[in-house]
């Protein structure tokens, strides 16, 4: 079987390094990959943006199936542009199609599907550069602090919490009325403020049945202690401690089931990963966010702890047969410490030799390439070491002792994982 990952992070090299254990035997190739990815298969020199080039990558080594990795590529419609293709309508894309990609691509949306469907999350409004005035007077009437939020895709920047009121107006005016994020924030989400800990629920579903994979919770600022810029994340744990028999019932049926079941009414076939970015607030838990892939580098932490086949896991999702899988996990914690380039998450330089990867770890590589036979850095989340415990903290020791000896000029990652915990 030929399949063709598409992205270039520890998300992906995580995807490749589980589908190779399969005992099916795949064929891997990525668009574009890493060095990790790489290792594992073919890298394809091809923007998951370019659909044109990904369906002749498609034709050329005659792929059998379609992951997709990232939001963008999903939002823009490549699962419509497969499925409508004259030659390539029948291959499957793990990874829903438009509309339902506007779960991640659209604020306002995900907020309307939430409230269509009774699901917990913060109460809102919209507003545009047309209602600005009443987005201003409304912030006057709101308690701090002000979450507000830009409706479109701004690479996880489009979130900012504000203490103070003028300060949010500024930010508000910023957004709606210079563009601040572009075309993303011409439309401005502004919510209520929930005050708790964070946790992420991912599913994969074939738009009937679906399976429940292990929880996962990142750690998204920069600094340690969660301060700083946010980031992609630096760093997960799988499982959460915090989320006993009594709270997962309680995602589970306040969540998860009528999730799915929305999409069904709204007549979304949705296929692929759903991640539901969480907060437990007391003893409840309230919705932050949809997105419609897996976590970076919740990934790292997720798929290592998944004993089944990843080919068949996909295979059954294409074929429409999850509803007979059972998913099996590893009772070991894992987690993953991300290495980053020294002034990420703003501007970092790359091409840095990385030395001291050991053989006998999981390290994931996110942003690395070859460079005249040396491996070298290409992005600003570099890499992420992924260790098993017999709990989450055990595990945590076991991913920092494997990046010992792990060295590039700027290497950068928090020692503080687990802090919360
Ligand atoms: P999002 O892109 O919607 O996940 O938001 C990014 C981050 O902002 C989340 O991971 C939270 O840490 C924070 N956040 C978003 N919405 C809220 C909210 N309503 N209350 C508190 N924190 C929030
Ligand atoms: N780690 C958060 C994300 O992938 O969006």
């Amino acid at each position: 079987m030929n399949i063709l990952i598409l992205g270039n992070g520890g998300r992906e090299h995580t995807f490749c390094w589980k589908l190779s254990q399969s005992p099916q035997q795949p064929t891997l190739f990525t668009a574009p990959g890493n060095a990790g990815t790489a290792a594992l298969g073919t890298n394809l020199p091809i923007s998951p943006a370019d659909f044109e080039a990904v369906a002749e990558a498609v034709t050329k080594h005659q792929i059998d199936l379609i992951v997709v990795g990232p939001e963008a590529p999903l939002v823009a419609g490549i699962h419509d542009f497969i499925a409508t293709h004259p030659t390539l309508s029948h291959i499957p894309v793990i990874g829903p199609k438009q509309q339902a990609a506007q779960l991640e691509g659209s604020k306002a949306y995900a907020k309307a599907f939430m409230e269509r469907h009774n699901i917990p999350t913060a109460p809102y409004k919209q507003f545009t550069a047309d209602t600005l005035s009443e987005g201003l007077a409304y912030l006057e009437t709101i308690p701090a602090p002000y979450v507000l939020k830009a409706d479109g895709l701004a690479a996880g920047k489009g979130v900012l919490i504000i203490y103070d009121v003028e300060e949010a107006k500024a930010a508000l005016t910023d957004m709606l009325a210079n563009k601040k994020f572009g075309a993303a924030s011409e439309q401005v989400v502004i919510e209520g403020f929930l005050d708790g800990i964070e946790l992420s629920c991912f599913l994969l579903t074939d738009g009937e049945g679906h399976v429940t994979f292990p929880f996962a919770k990142d750690y998204k600022r920069i600094g340690e202690g969660d301060t700083g810029l946010n980031t992609g994340g630096m760093g997960a744990v799988s499982p959460v401690p915090f989320n006993d028999a009594v709270f997962k019932q309680k995602i589970d049926e306040r969540i998860i089931q009528p999730t799915l079941e929305g999409l069904k009414k709204d007549k979304i076939d949705f296929v692929g990963f759903v991640f539901i970015g969480l907060i437990r607030v007391g003893d409840d838990p309230f919705v932050i966010e949809y997105n419609v892939r897996m976590g970076d580098p919740e990934t790292q932490v997720v798929l290592p702890r998944i004993e089944n086949d990843m080919v068949e896991l996909l295979a059954a999702t294409a074929e429409k047969r999850l509803d007979k899988v059972s998913i099996q996990i590893r009772s070991e914690a894992a987690a993953t410490v991300v290495g980053v380039s020294g002034g990420y998450p703003e501007a970092y330089e790359k091409g840095k030799e990385i030395t001291g990867i050991p053989t006998d770890a999981l390290i994931f590589h996110a942003g690395t390439t070859m460079h005249d036979g040396k491996l070298v850095t290409n992005g600003g989340r570099v890499l992420a070491s992924t260790g098993f415990g017999t709990d989450v903290h055990d595990a945590i020791a076991t991913a920092y002792s494997s990046l010992t000896n792990v060295a590039f000029e700027g290497l950068y990652f928090r020692k503080d994982l687990g802090f919360d915990l």
